[in-house]
């Protein structure tokens, strides 16, 4: 078959299965456990059937309605290119920005799109600009490895204290809150914190709200990393009380790769400068940002992959994927040759894990692990190395994995523990 004949066909194909789908109706419980419902979801996605890939924290795979659209918004932008930027990407970005806003009930000056999280932290760090001499920054083994190199790095350079906690490597709620209640007592010039929401070690979730409120009660400025929450856990600003925070739509959101996001509330923009070279102006975040020339198709189908994930409800989205975390956890929390990191209960859980065979902790031996669940049951996943616990293996299912998918992840580590 031809290029352009293969592609026809799969627009067909992509269409189809984009008319068979349903909002769920019932209730997030009932839904949760619907089979027939997810059987449905995992119609809408293209997916790969040599592996089973539990390594889905990379990016999101986009529904195929969405990837439809990017589709068609890639061969818009490449037909009318510059007559289409010049004239008319304005308008589609702010739909898309209008979009963003309303999903996390924030007004549409206090977020600005952004290529991906990254973009939007590096910008808040550099443009920082409200340290004093004395001052200190924060952040925890568990926040992501390169932001934590970059958080020792604005340290140097600004010739402020820099503090890295090591916080447990599995817990509930009460064990971080106390962890960082602890750091802020200990380090009462803290001025500037990371605090990663959904961490990309192992899936913990944490209690956000609760630190940012400490930390207010002291002044300090938090970065709240949402690179990996939205979309896997359903949540608006309000319910983790941050002033600043940082997203990506190309994770669990599942828009095309390039899309992230820059939240920060009104009235704390004094603090970070503009963007070299940007408008002055405290009263809108996108002078924060500079958006260069980027993936316009990008962009243009956030409104679409918001409408995907909405009609599936965030919800219901969030317990699908913590049932599926349940799924492999569950049965082998006996299973004494393994360690669970992370979450301990499913009050502070997402529907990503981790593990390792126990006392396993260097990067070579989950690397072997990952390996041979790979070669000799077909099953994908990531080794991660951050925590100062060691490495583990990194377990990332998606709202179309099958719950037997799960039980044989489970199966496997038995049979390889004896
Ligand atoms: C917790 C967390 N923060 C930040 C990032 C960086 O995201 P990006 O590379 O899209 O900027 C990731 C990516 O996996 C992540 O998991």
């Amino acid at each position: 078959m031809k290029y352009s004949a293969a592609f026809a066909a799969s627009f067909t194909a992509l269409s189809l299965s984009a008319q068979q789908f349903e909002s769920p109706v019932g209730s997030v419980e009932t839904v949760t456990k619907d089979e027939a419902f997810w059987q449905k979801i995992r119609e809408q996605y293209d997916i790969q059937k040599e592996i089973i890939n539990l390594e889905q924290g990379y990016w999101g795979k986009m529904a195929n309605p969405v990837q439809q659209a990017f589709f068609d918004h890639t061969r818009r932008v490449n037909r009318e290119m510059s007559w289409y930027a010049r004239k008319h990407f304005s308008q589609d970005l702010h739909a898309a920005r209008e979009a963003v806003a309303d999903a996390l009930k924030v007004k549409k000056e206090e977020v600005m799109l952004t290529r991906n999280a990254t973009e939007s932290f590096v910008d808040l760090i550099t443009q920082f600009d409200d340290f004093s001499s004395g001052d200190e920054i924060l952040w925890a083994d568990t926040d992501y490895p390169a932001y934590q190199d970059m958080m020792a790095w604005l340290s140097a350079d600004r010739k402020v204290k820099g503090t890295k906690i090591n916080l447990p490597a599995y817990g509930d709620e009460q064990d971080y809150l106390e962890a960082y209640q602890q750091a802020f007592e200990q380090h009462p010039d803290i001025k500037l914190m990371l605090l990663t929401h959904v961490s990309n070690q192992h899936g913990l979730v944490m209690p956000v709200r609760k630190i940012a409120e400490m930390a207010k009660e002291r002044g300090i400025y938090v970065i709240c990393d949402c690179a990996q929450s939205w979309g896997l856990i359903d949540f608006t600003i309000d319910d983790l009380g941050v002033d600043w925070a940082i997203f990506n739509l190309h994770k669990w959101i599942g828009s095309p790769v390039g899309v992230g996001a820059l939240y920060m509330r009104q009235g704390t923009l004094s603090a970070v400068r503009p963007f070299p070279g940007e408008d002055a102006g405290d009263s809108d975040v996108s002078n924060r940002i500079h958006l260069a020339t980027s993936n316009f198709a990008s962009f243009m189908t956030v409104p679409d992959a918001l409408n995907f994930h909405n009609k599936i409800g965030g919800k219901n989205k969030e317990a699908r994927l913590r049932y599926l975390w349940e799924s492999w956890t569950r049965p082998l929390r006996d299973n004494t040759a393994i360690e669970i990191f992370g979450a301990t209960s499913s009050t502070n859980a997402s529907g990503m894990g981790g593990f390792r065979l126990a006392g396993k902790t260097s990067y070579e031996e989950n690397a072997a692990l990952q390996l041979q669940l790979e070669k000799e049951f077909g099953i994908f996943t990531v080794v991660r190395k951050g925590l100062s616990a060691g490495s583990n293996i990194r377990v990332t299912p998606q709202i179309f994995t099958p719950v037997a998918h799960m039980q044989k992840l489970a199966e496997a580590i038995n049979k390889i523990t004896g």
